[in-house]
């Protein structure tokens, strides 16, 4: 036999029988109780598990806690196109999400996509308060789907573990805010941050642990991106070569007037992922005939004063195609040029036990290039290196 239990309002639960029902008697207290925060910390962690896989989808997660205090639905998004995480957490839930809780790490989306709006679903479901992390910042949908619920009589609360929410999805919120993709710089240098001039016997400077940790990181962004330097200096494949299941970014060439060789690694080697040579009118047809017939893409955008391609225009491109996240591998006067028009977010440095001195080539190099600050939100030892992640504040 199937038992009801009984329904309380929202009152009841928050001050009367079902609240205190639910402190004695839950694994989880509901909000507003000492443990508010316990249900949106595991919507977080539910989130993370579409790291690899949600782009160019923010990453969401989404538990329902019935009115007794319990949680009985959880989901996350696991893929653009697919349920959103509301819709995966109210499935698992049923019948029993009926006056229940949603918490939620980015407001529920109030537009017909490619699914069906999720604030349709939490209505649907009879839902009475939800929790959101974070307000979705694109401006289609900015504030939409918070205001819809509330229209509905739906309690909403915006803020708990906002920062958490919006440091996962640091690249949705630069597209959405900016326009253009979150950018981060990568340099592997030695102690005394040369990024090449080590013995060419050791075709690697990093330990297997950081080349671990880098080929997370190309599955982790949607694209890659070199300058022609490095291309004709190390002809680096741009894959993702890493033990876990895994796609490759989209391999990007920044290259003015057409250098890069049909035979390169980047054209040569399997792969799913696009090739893109960003490049200007200077470079040849007959060359750009060449990249197409070895499968690459040029894309001409304009050039900068120095003739040279103009990097805002390879972002705005890359947005455009939904690229959210950009990893640049070098080299230096790439590095340079994206720290000096201010396009950079964040630097990740991998630090080898090695001092090059003068053979060596700064990781930052070029024309003048302003400082900037930073906030070290990760340092690391990886096997013998030392990793340092910063976000770059200006
Ligand atoms: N240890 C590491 O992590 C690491 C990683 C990568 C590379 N590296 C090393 O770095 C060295 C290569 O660095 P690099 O500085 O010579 O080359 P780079 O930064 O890879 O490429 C620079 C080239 O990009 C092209 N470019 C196109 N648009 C540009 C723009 N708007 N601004 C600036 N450049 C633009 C320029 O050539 P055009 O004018 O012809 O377009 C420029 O010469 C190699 O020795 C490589 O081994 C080390």
């Amino acid at each position: 036999m199937r038992i009801r239990r009984r329904q309380y309002s929202l009152d009841e639960r928050r001050y009367g029988r079902g609240r205190i029902f639910s402190l004695f008697f839950s694994r989880y207290p509901r909000k507003g109780d000492f443990f508010m925060s316990e249900h949106m910390r595991r919507a977080l962690q539910l989130a993370k598990r579409g790291r690899y896989t949600a782009s160019p989808n923010p990453m969401v997660g989404a538990v329902v806690v019935d009115c007794f205090g319990e949680i009985v639905g959880q989901g996350y998004h696991r893929r653009a196109g697919g349920p959103h995480a509301e819709v995966y957490a109210l499935r698992q839930a049923g019948e029993r999400a009926r006056g229940g809780s949603l918490y939620v790490t980015l407001e529920p989306c109030n537009h017909q996509g490619r699914t069906p709006p999720c604030t349709e679903a939490i209505i649907a479901a009879g839902i009475q308060s939800v929790h959101i992390a974070s307000l979705d910042p694109n401006p289609h949908v900015a504030g939409g789907g918070a205001e819809r619920l509330r229209q509905q009589g739906i309690g909403v609360e915006v803020g708990d573990l906002q920062s958490e929410a919006i440091a996962l999805n640091r690249p949705f919120m630069t597209w959405s805010t900016l326009g253009r993709p979150m950018v981060t710089l990568k340099a592997a240098t030695s102690l005394d941050g040369k990024i090449n001039g080590w013995v060419p016997a050791t075709r690697y400077l990093s330990s297997a642990e950081t080349l671990k940790r880098v080929h997370d990181l190309r599955r982790s962004h949607d694209a890659i991106l070199v300058g022609i330097g490095t291309v004709i200096a190390d002809d680096p494949s741009l894959t993702y070569r890493g033990k876990g299941k895994g796609r490759d970014p989209v391999r990007v060439i920044v290259d003015s007037h057409g250098r890069t060789p049909p035979s390169c690694r980047a054209l040569q080697t399997t792969s799913q992922a696009p090739t893109l040579i960003y490049s200007t009118e200077d470079a040849s047809v007959e060359w750009e005939r060449q990249i197409f017939a070895n499968g690459g893409e040029v894309v001409r955008v304009a050039h900068s004063d120095s003739g040279q391609v103009h990097l805002p225009s390879i972002l705005h491109d890359l947005a455009e195609r939904r690229i959210l996240s950009v990893l640049v591998e070098g080299g230096a006067t790439i590095h340079g040029e994206f720290l000096k028009q201010s396009l950079a977010d964040q630097w990740i440095s991998f630090f080898s036990p090695i001092l090059i001195g003068d053979r060596g080539l700064a990781a930052v190099f070029g024309s003048p290039v302003p400082s900037a600050t930073c906030e070290l939100v990760e340092v690391r030892t990886l096997g013998t290196d030392l990793m340092v992640r910063a976000l770059i504040t200006r």
